[in-house]
C-alpha cells in the first residue's frame, strides 16, 4: 500500500527536510505534491531520482491527499489544514496553531503514540525544544516519576527557519543581511523569543511548558523553561534539572537512558566523551550526557540533551507520526 502526501512549505528549512526524510525512511509515497506560496511555484526539489516541481498552494491542493505534512506557519496552518481535512487528507502540522486545541493529539511518537487514536484529522507536531526534552524524559518519568523540571535551552538559530540562518550568516561573512529576522545582531549574540504581551514570558517558554504537560498528562507539571538562541545551526542543546519522587542516581538514570527509543547517552567525563550541538545535527537520536546529581537538592538530577531541531524536532517527528499513524490504520 502507499499514499499519496503532500508538503506544505516544501521550500523551507523544514520543508525540504521533510521532502528529504520520506524518501531516506522509504516512507510508501505513490505521489508527492510539492506546495509553497506562488513565489515558489515551479521550484524543482529532489525526491527518489526525480525533480518534483513545485506548485502554490490552493484550496483546490488536497484533493485525493492522504496525508499532508504542514510546515508553512500558523496563519497557512489556520487556514489551510481544515480545507485539507475536509478533502480527505489526515494533516500533521508543525506550527504551533493547533498544538493546544483541545482534541488535536500533540505526538512525540517514542512518548505518546496512543494519543493519535481517536484523532479527528489534525495532528500536531511539538514544539523543537519539547520533543527533544521529552524524547529524554518520557522514560525517566516511566521509570522514576518527575515532580519538576527547570530547562534552560542553548537554541541553534535554525528554529527561525531559513530567514534566521541567512542573517546569522550574512553577519558572519560581515555583510549587512537583506532581510533580517531578528532585530538585534544573530551573530556573537544571545537572543530570546518573542515576550508574549503583558507577561515575562517568551512564547517558546510557554509552549515549552504548556506542551511538557500536555503530552505527559500531568497538567500541574512543575516546570520552568528559559528559551535562549545561540549562533549555531545544527541542533539544539538543553540543559535539564529534574527533580524525581524519590532519589535516583546518575548510573540508574543512565541505564534507563541506555535502554530508551531513539536515545544515545554520551557520558563519560573521563574520557571528555559529552554530546556537543555539532555530534547532534544531521542525524535522528537525541543525545544525552553529562548526567550527574544536583548538589543543592536531593532526588534531583542535571543532564544535557541534544537533538537536531530540524530534523527530530520538526520533519523526521511528523514522518514518524505518519508512519505510526500507517501502522494503527488510523489514516
Ligand atoms: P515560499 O518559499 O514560497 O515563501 P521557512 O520556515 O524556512 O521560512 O519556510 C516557510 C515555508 O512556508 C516556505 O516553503 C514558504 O514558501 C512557505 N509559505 C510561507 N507563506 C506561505 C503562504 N502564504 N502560502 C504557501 N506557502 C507559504
Amino acid at each position: 500500500m502507499s499514499y499519496q502526501v503532500a508538503v506544505v512549505g516544501a521550500t523551507g528549512l523544514v520543508g525540504r527536510t521533510m521532502v528529504r526524510v520520506l524518501e531516506e525512511r522509504r516512507f510508501p509515497v505513490s505521489r508527492l505534491s510539492l506546495l509553497a506560496s506562488s513565489r515558489s511555484a515551479g521550484t524543482r526539489i529532489p525526491f527518489s531520482g526525480k525533480r518534483v516541481a513545485v506548485q502554490e498552494l490552493t484550496a483546490d491542493s488536497f484533493h485525493g491527499v492522504d496525508i499532508a505534512l504542514f510546515s508553512a506557519g500558523g496563519s497557512v496552518s489556520r487556514k489551510y489544514a481544515p480545507i485539507a481535512v475536509e478533502s480527505g487528507s489526515v494533516v500533521v502540522d508543525n506550527s504551533s496553531a493547533w498544538r493546544m486545541t483541545r482534541g488535536v493529539p500533540l505526538v512525540v511518537p517514542e512518548v505518546n503514540p496512543a494519543a493519535l487514536e481517536g484523532h479527528k484529522g489534525i495532528i500536531a507536531n511539538p514544539n523543537c525544544s519539547t520533543i527533544q526534552m521529552l524524547v529524554a524524559l518520557k522514560p525517566l518519568h516511566d521509570a522514576f516519576g518527575i515532580v519538576r523540571v527547570v530547562v534552560s535551552t542553548y537554541q541553534a538559530i535554525s528554529g527561525a527557519g531559513q530567514a534566521g540562518v541567512d542573517q546569522l550568516m550574512s553577519e558572519l561573512k560581515g555583510r549587512v543581511p537583506q532581510n533580517r529576522k531578528f532585530s538585534r545582531p544573530a551573530a556573537f549574540n544571545t537572543l530570546f523569543h518573542t515576550f508574549l504581551e503583558g507577561t515575562p514570558d517568551t512564547d517558546e517558554e510557554v509552549k515549552m511548558i504548556q506542551e511538557t504537560r500536555k503530552i505527559l498528562g500531568i497538567p500541574r507539571l512543575a516546570i520552568c523553561a528559559t528559551c535562549v538562541r545561540i549562533p549555531t545551526t545544527a541542533a539544539h542543546g538543553e540543559s535539564v534539572n529534574i527533580e524525581f519522587e524519590s532519589r535516583v542516581t546518575p548510573h540508574q538514570a543512565r541505564r534507563v537512558l541506555g535502554k530508551a527509543a531513539g536515545i544515545t547517552v554520551i557520558d563519560d567525563p573521563g574520557a571528555d566523551a559529552y554530546p556537543s550541538v555539532r555530534d547532534g545535527g544531521g542525524q535522528d537520536s537525541v543525545l544525552v550526557g553529562r548526567i550527574r546529581k544536583d548538589p543543592g537538592r536531593d532526588r534531583t538530577l542535571n543532564m544535557w540533551i541534544v537533538g537536531d531541531n530540524v530534523r527530530k524536532g520538526a520533519a523526521t517527528n511528523a514522518v514518524q507520526i505518519a508512519e505510526e499513524l500507517i501502522q494503527r490504520d488510523l489514516l
